[in-house]
């Protein structure tokens, strides 16, 4: 199998970590795009432009992040993804299913934050980076306030994705200043090997 990727973005960096924690870094083999023709080179495999890709043996796609992460779950034999339950606890599917979105919501504000901030300022609408900002600053306010499962799993992945691209990108949020729950969650967190070997600044 081939993940196309980059070592910048925090959606294919939960399938790189579950790559790691799941031992398929034999079959799986990370494709680096460069990111200044991401767009463009994508387009051939994802006719929406986006990483990650994930390519089959047998030629077949599997678009979107966490998609492609549930595919390299069942490959693997892993537990990152529960299974359904009547019981609304923390173990839940819809738990880390929604722990996931949020994550990886932070992300998509963070980027789109990112491009705005990217284009001329005569053509930068504040409006828009207030709507980026506040998305960011009110997940993290959720999050501080929520329960981890002690076992993980794609919520806690997601999350710990978001909060290391707000390090790598936007570092000037200084998230964990208001945050202190969620800094010292993560500070464990960030110890995992497979989060150390994916940071982006190990790999650019
Ligand atoms: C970035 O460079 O920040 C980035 C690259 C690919 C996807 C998302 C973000």
């Amino acid at each position: 199998m081939k993940l196309y990727s980059n070592p910048a973005s925090p959606f294919a960096r939960k399938a790189r970590i579950i790559v790691r924690e799941l031992n398929l870094t034999s079959v799986v083999e990370e494709v680096n795009v460069d990111a200044r023709d991401l767009a463009e080179e994508m387009r051939k495999l994802n006719p929406l432009g986006k990483i990650p890709v994930l390519v089959l043996k047998d030629g077949s796609t599997i678009i979107d992040s966490p998609v492609i992460c549930e595919y390299l779950n069942d490959v693997g034999g892993g537990k990152f993804f529960p299974g359904m339950s009547i019981w609304r606890d923390v173990s839940g599917r819809w738990r880390a299913l929604t722990l996931q979105a949020l994550g990886d919501g932070i992300c998509d504000a963070a980027v789109a934050r990112i491009y705005e901030s990217r284009r001329p300022a005569e053509q930068q609408s504040p409006a828009q980076m207030e709507k980026y900002r506040k998305a960011i600053t009110t997940a993290l306010e959720v999050l501080e306030h929520a329960n981890f499962a002690p076992h993980i799993t794609i919520g806690e992945i997601a999350v710990a994705c978001a909060l290391g691209y707000l390090d790598f990108r936007l570092p000037q949020l200084s998230w964990r200043e208001n945050h202190p729950k969620l800094r010292d969650w993560y500070e464990k967190f960030a110890q995992y090997p497979s989060m150390k070997d994916t940071w982006p600044a190990a790999l650019s």
